[in-house]
């Protein structure tokens, strides 16, 4: 690489090799050759909000039929719990790799669901045009999730993400129109936000155990070499393409989730502006070094350069509060998102484990004093499904169920769901923007207000509380 411009270019470009030329990112390629410092501030500008997204509910749905496009890894955990909530029907699966397909469908063995399959490097757009599916799940790539998610929208079809939602800033920005102009959901699933302690620590920061948070903590620090280089874990090494082609937090929605569901970010404050600083990379072209050494596969991964081990993103509120976000794919060190809350009144941290509480007094609370409050403050959310997670054996500690079925239950009761568009985009826009500040000496960037003013007054998500709908059943 000659200069920060080729850089540009080159992450610009790698998204479209990626998609494998089936048009998915063109309109990527072209835009994310401008400075997407300017870029982000003309759309931003250009914005005028059509309908507030923020506390919409569509008309209740009494089945609501899926279609997932993208059966790897993640794609099987959403029929693994879906197939357990009632009134679900996996209407149709779409992967490029037809065995993936096969023991994706091979879940639903001796259930009900009867699902079509669809292999060709178009057939995601067919699943979006059925008129019989309500909602498509996207389980590809984060990269390809924007456009599929905009094609869904507008084909009159709720999107539901994995995380990222979007790869560019000019992607987050078509998620927030397109929604406004169906009004179609669009939400990004962040499962990390429903993990039992991070649920009770926003229940404590609803009640003002915390007093005022001023300041947040927070990561996805786990390594990854070992499924990054592996030939058979990702469909075309597409994560190790994203280290080779990025800089910047590629993966911030983990740790940034919970901490901006405690500081209602959207609904009474807002991202404002972030500076990224980042390591170098001091393992992972060693690594793809040494692999071609005896391996011609990797030569053209030992030629590239990549994300530094260590990325550190710090946030600054709009309402003034402060948050360190940090991202670590590298490193052998023990995995932690950190989760540290620290308010006028009180403190969290989940990791290290175990969680601690602090209710100031400049020290942790003893384990007795932790158990009543964890008693206490449990959310009712929590209360209600750990005994349906553990009986069925749900993944990511239960998280995965929970997340899926107040997604499923929401729109059966026709409520809000607890993530919007406007979450999605500014979760997501730290990808790109975190970049863009790594590659100019860590200079601040403005975060978009997606809300276009809104968030002053939007109305509170996340009803963990349950105080409507919490009705649908989970089958064993
Ligand atoms: N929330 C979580 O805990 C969690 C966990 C794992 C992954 N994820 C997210 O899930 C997404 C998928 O990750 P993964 O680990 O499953 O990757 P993966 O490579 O295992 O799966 C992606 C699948 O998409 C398919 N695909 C690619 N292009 C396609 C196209 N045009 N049409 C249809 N299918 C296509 C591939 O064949 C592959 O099977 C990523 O965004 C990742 O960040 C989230």
């Amino acid at each position: 690489m000659n200069s920060r411009r080729d850089f540009l270019k080159l992450s610009g470009l790698s998204g479209v090799g990626l998609a494998g030329g089936s048009g998915l990112l063109h309109c990527s390629k072209q835009k994310d050759r401008e400075d997407i410092a300017v870029v982000s501030r003309r759309r931003e500008k250009a914005h005028v909000q059509r309908f507030n997204m923020s506390g919409f509910a569509a008309p209740p749905l009494e089945i609501v039929r899926v279609g997932i496009i993208g059966t790897g890894q993640r794609g099987p955990a959403y029929v693994r719990n879906l197939k357990h909530i009632e009134g679900v029907e996996i209407r149709a699966l779409c992967d490029l790799r037809p065995e993936k397909l096969q023991s994706a469908r091979a879940l639903l063995d001796g259930t009900l669901h009867r699902p079509d399959l669809y292999t060709g490097a178009e057939d995601w757009k067919r699943v979006c045009e059925r008129n019989d599916i309500d909602v498509v799940v996207l389980t590809t790539p984060f990269y390809m999730h924007a456009p599929m998610a905009v094609y869904a929208m507008k084909c009159g079809k709720h999107a539901v993400s994995e995380v990222p939602a979007a790869a560019t800033i000019e992607e987050c920005w078509d998620l927030v129109e397109t929604a406004e102009k169906t009004k179609r959901h669009c939400i990004m699933m962040e499962n990390m936000s429903y993990l039992p302690f991070q649920l009770l620590t926003l229940n404590m920061a609803r009640q003002g155990v915390f007093g005022t948070v001023v300041h947040g903590d927070c990561a996805y620090n786990t390594s990854k070499m070992a499924n990054n280089f592996s030939k058979t874990m990702y469909w075309d090494m597409w994560w190790l393409r994203q280290y080779a082609s990025r800089r910047g937090n590629i993966y911030p929605t983990h740790g940034l989730g919970p901490v901006g569901l405690i500081m209602n970010i959207n609904r009474g404050d807002k991202f404002e502006f972030l500076v990224s600083v980042e390591s170098n990379d001091f393992m992972m072209q060693a690594k793809a070094r040494e692999l071609a050494e005896t391996d011609d596969f990797f030569k053209p991964f030992a030629e590239k350069t990549y994300r530094g081990n260590m990325n550190v993103t710090t946030i600054r509120t709009t309402m003034g509060r402060t948050i360190m976000l940090q991202h670590d794919a590298t490193d052998p060190s023990p995995h932690a998102y950190i989760h540290g809350i620290y308010g006028t009144k009180g403190s969290a941290l989940f990791d290290p484990q175990p969680p601690r509480l602090a209710v100031g007094k400049h020290a942790w609370v003893s384990a007795e004093e932790f158990k009543e409050l964890e008693e206490t403050y449990t959310a009712k959310i929590t209360r209600q499904m750990t005994e349906s997670a553990q009986r069925i054996g749900a993944g990511h500690a239960g998280t995965d169920l929970l997340e899926m079925w107040r997604l499923i239950d929401c729109l059966h009761n026709g409520l809000p769901l607890d993530m919007d568009v406007y979450d999605a985009a500014a979760y997501s826009c730290i990808v790109p923007l975190s970049q863009w500040s790594v590659l100019n000496r860590s200079n601040s960037i403005d975060i978009p207000d997606f809300t276009a003013g809104a968030w002053k007054s939007n109305p509170l998500n996340m009803d963990i509380n349950l105080q409507r709908g919490g009705n649908t059943p989970i089958i064993a």
